[in-house]
């Protein structure tokens, strides 16, 4: 929905880490905090191991969304925790591939989608933190919807996609299929403008093979998005509200 031409890609990660260090702004000493995959989500946790090292951050424990993610986090010197271990998690800062005027966002072009969606699930509260170039009307116009399944019968299970009016292409990296940190494979599933995600959502679940889907509806609390203008922060209307996933997203502190 933006009408600005092509950016650099410096200026392109200009914006990506003025969202990212924006949302770390959410992060207190002590938190549980979900690590985010991806180009944008990796600006935050690269703010996180600097404001750690520099003892402006205590006792933060984050959970990675992927083994690329962990092996950051590593080398930026942030403990790491599991959810088995902390169930609970406060806040998480990811990225994503779109997002629509309801908060309903296409995510996985990097294949974490699984572990993104679970750990979403756990957060009390969910920033998403984008360019303004990842904002769609409706979900499904720019990119396909990367859909987890099982190697086992895959073909029935893109056949099975492709009914519900896909075109469907099995994601491939050095002439190799593209696997997962799961080890399964991911199916990009071109639906075109989705108009009704929940429908497709509930629909896509019900094909066997399928493990997951990079449809998250209901989970962003808030997002950062970052534009020529500057930042804007776009709140979900259940913010604040959420009794079955704990607190609220917290005020940030003034770091
Ligand atoms: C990873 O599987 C994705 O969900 C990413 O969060 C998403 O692709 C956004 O990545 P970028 O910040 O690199 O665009």
């Amino acid at each position: 929905m933006s009408n600005e031409t092509v950016l650099s890609p410096l200026q392109l990660a200009e914006r990506q880490r003025r969202a990212a260090e924006c949302a770390v702004c959410y992060v207190e000493s002590g938190m549980v905090v979900g690590l985010g995959s991806g180009a944008t989500a990796a600006f935050a946790v690269r703010r996180i191991g600097h404001l750690l090292r520099a003892g402006r951050l205590q006792g933060v424990l984050g959970i990675p969304t992927s083994q690329a993610v962990e092996a950051l986090a590593r080398e930026q010197g942030i403990p790491l925790t599991t959810l088995d271990e902390h169930p609970e998690v406060d806040v998480t800062i990811d990225g994503a591939d779109e997002v629509d005027t309801a908060l309903r966002l296409i995510k996985g072009a990097g294949g974490a989608l699984l572990r993104e969606k679970i750990v979403a699930r756990a957060s009390r509260c969910e920033i998403i933190v984008v360019d303004e170039s990842k904002l769609v009307p409706r979900v499904g116009t720019r990119v396909p919807l990367p859909v987890e399944v099982v190697p086992f019968g895959w073909t029935l299970t893109a056949r099975a996609l492709a009914e519900l009016g896909a075109e469907v292409a099995r994601r491939m990296e050095g002439g190799e299929p593209f696997l997962t940190d799961e080890g399964h494979f991911i199916l990009d599933c071109r639906f075109g403008p989705i108009e009704d995600p929940a429908v497709l959502a509930a629909a896509i679940k019900a094909v066997p093979g399928v493990v997951e889907h990079g449809l998250f509806i209901g989970l962003a609390d808030l997002v950062i998005v970052a534009g020529q203008e500057g930042l804007r922060l776009l709140r979900a209307a259940s913010m604040g509200s959420r009794g079955e996933r704990g607190q609220p997203c917290a005020v940030p502190s003034n770091r």
